[in-house]
């Protein structure tokens, strides 16, 4: 079997940011909404650094105003999953930008995702659950607004609470109240933090926020003792390493440090992030990883596994994909 037909569960995907570049050009000139300096000559996504490309994130996602726009979007995104094999996937949405934090309107999204969902279910045989997601540059204000959106749709697909966005600014404590928020309502708890900033924020963001799950925490690296806490604890990382690597985080893939990770202990798993922005899918992410450390299916297996038992869904859905 190629990595490409593996079955692959994945956990970290943003859903506007898995949106295929034709999609929202399409939707753009439907809705005559000019976003044309977002796309390069070749119709790809282009942005200068982070902070550019989390504004071009914004302007693409400004083209998705109706329910049905998303509803159309979920579908575009899992046919693209499914192609590369994942079976099962997680998904950020952001009450932010699905009826700026309304509780009604979120309501009516999640209704349009969802059924998009099921189609996709049955036609892809794939399954996806949904990551409720403040973005962090917003304010804890509105990570609050989004926290009750959250807690009100807890259920069988809203089944996690992250927070993404610019990890500059803020500190974990300022978010806590929305993810106890978030827990109490029995949500899954995953946070992004040492992508952009260190160990002390991945330590803070423990403290803080108490995640059994972390987008990227890539940057534990840089202090061994805390890579070892991280083992210790079983943290799961949810790692995008040629999200890393596009954004220029490390230079190349033998160089990123998903394999000292694993090597140390470390509950590691694989994911896209962006896959448009990065030019990547979740095959690619694997070739790159087996050619970089000569990694084999039976590695994969075991990340896989790890992704699986931590995937923020019940025991039964989690046994049908065993
Ligand atoms: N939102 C979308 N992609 C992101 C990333 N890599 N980091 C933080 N927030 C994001
Ligand atoms: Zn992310």
């Amino acid at each position: 079997m190629t990595l490409r037909q593996h079955p692959k569960i994945e956990l970290h995907l943003h859903l506007e940011g898995a949106a295929p570049p034709a999609f929202i050009r399409g939707l753009s000139q439907e809705k005559k909404i000019d976003i044309s300096g977002i796309f390069d000559e070749r119709g790809h996504y282009a942005y200068r650094d982070f902070w550019h490309f989390l504004k071009v994130y914004e302007a693409a996602t400004s083209v998705l105003v109706t329910p049905m726009d998303y509803h159309r979007l979920t579908l575009a995104v899992l046919e693209q999953s499914a192609e590369n094999g994942v079976i099962y996937g997680e998904t950020f949405l952001s009450p932010d930008f699905c009826g700026g934090r309304d509780l009604g309107a979120w309501r009516e999204y999640l209704h349009a995702i969802e059924e998009a969902a099921a189609i996709a279910r049955i036609q892809m045989g794939i399954t996806l659950r949904g990551i409720v997601t403040p973005i962090r540059h917003f304010g804890p204000d509105k990570a609050r607004e989004v926290a009750v959106c959250a807690a009100e749709t807890a259920g069988a697909f809203v089944t996690g609470f992250g927070i993404a966005g610019d990890e500059k600014v803020c500190e974990p404590a300022d978010f806590a109240w929305s993810f106890d928020c978030a827990r109490e309502a029995g949500l899954g708890i995953t946070a992004h933090a040492g992508e952009w900033r260190g160990p002390d924020h991945i330590r803070a963001t423990l403290k803080a926020l108490n995640p059994t799950r972390m987008g990227h925490g890539v940057r534990a690296i840089e202090d061994l003792a805390l890579v070892d806490e991280l083992a210790e604890r079983g943290t799961v990382l949810e790692v995008c390493p040629g999200s890393n690597i596009a954004l220029g985080i490390y230079p190349d893939w033998r160089k990123h440090p998903i394999g000292q990770l694993f090597d140390r202990g470390v509950k590691v798993t694989v994911s896209t992030d962006d896959p448009p922005f990065f030019h990547t899918s979740l095959t690619r992410e694997w070739d790159r990883l087996a050619d970089a450390f000569d990694w084999d299916a039976g590695v994969f297996a075991t990340l896989n596994r790890t992704a699986l038992d931590a995937a923020f869904c019940d025991r039964d859905t989690k046994e049908t994909l065993a």
